[in-house]
């Protein structure tokens, strides 16, 4: 009897698309405009408007992702990686045993801390809008709130993006830490889009069509656009 190839039993490690092409884009893309915003609040004045167009684009960008989250593939919807206190534990557990954990998606922990980064984000990038500094730099909606209220959300973007710089070095920690000690490389899974993962044929996660990823960035850049007109 001819046994079935290695490929199609459900326990063989098989190649299987896990992320879809438009959050792999949304991710690099992220971390590309979130370096560039960082650097260049820092510059100052010459650079400011610079900082503003980037910070648009990061927030049509979340606007787009917090969409795809509720109508995108399998592995992007919040349903599938925002998980209860149980899950999280059992993962935490399953991290101090030997070999992969073999999550198809986003693990229970990872979940969390990319929840906390969107919001981070958003927080950043909202606060950014209605900000003014000394040197007469002023967010699109500043004259839109008191000028205390403007202070008060300054002071909050200038925070939080410390809280935001702590939260991207644990996730590339952690991300680190995959490829070291669990010889996992997620990395090259966000490149790819696939995963070596022993699930059977037909169970693969479902991937949404990246026509509906552009109209919804369309749509995420329009709501920018009426928003920064707001002011
Ligand atoms: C500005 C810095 C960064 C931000 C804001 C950020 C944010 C995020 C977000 C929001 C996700 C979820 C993606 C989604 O579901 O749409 C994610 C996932 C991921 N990021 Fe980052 N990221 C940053 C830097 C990095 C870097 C430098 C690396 C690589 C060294 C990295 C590796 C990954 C990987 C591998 C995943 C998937 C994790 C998994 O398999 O569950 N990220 N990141």
């Amino acid at each position: 009897m001819t046994e079935p190839p290695a490929s199609s039993s459900p326990s063989a490690n098989r190649s299987v698309r896990v992320w879809d092409l438009p959050t792999r884009i949304f991710h690099w893309l992220l971390v590309v405009l979130v370096a560039f915003s960082w650097w260049s609040g820092e510059q100052g004045y010459d650079w400011m408007p610079w900082h503003f167009w980037s910070g648009y684009a990061i927030l049509t960008l979340l606007i787009y992702r917090i969409l795809w989250g509720f109508f995108g593939s399998g592995t992007a919807r919040f349903s599938d990686f925002i998980k209860g206190p149980k899950a999280g534990l059992q993962h935490l557990g399953a991290l101090f045993r030997p070999g992969k954990t073999g999550d198809v998606g986003h693990n229970p922990l990872g979940g969390w801390m990319v929840a906390l980064l969107l919001v981070l984000l958003l927080v950043q990038a909202g606060t950014g809008l209605f900000a003014e500094d000394a040197n007469l730099n002023a967010g699109p909606l500043s004259l839109l709130v008191s000028e205390n209220t403007s202070k008060a959300l300054s002071d909050i973007h200038e925070m939080v993006v410390k809280f935001l710089l702590v939260a991207i070095g644990l996730h590339v920690l952690a991300v680190l830490a995959y490829l070291v000690f669990k010889r996992d490389n997620l990395v090259a899974a966000m490149f790819s889009g696939k995963k070596l993962l022993p699930i059977a044929p037909g169970s693969e996660p479902k991937m949404a069509n990246p026509l509906l990823a552009l109209a919804l960035l369309v749509l995420s850049a329009l709501i920018v656009f009426a928003i920064v007109r707001l002011g």
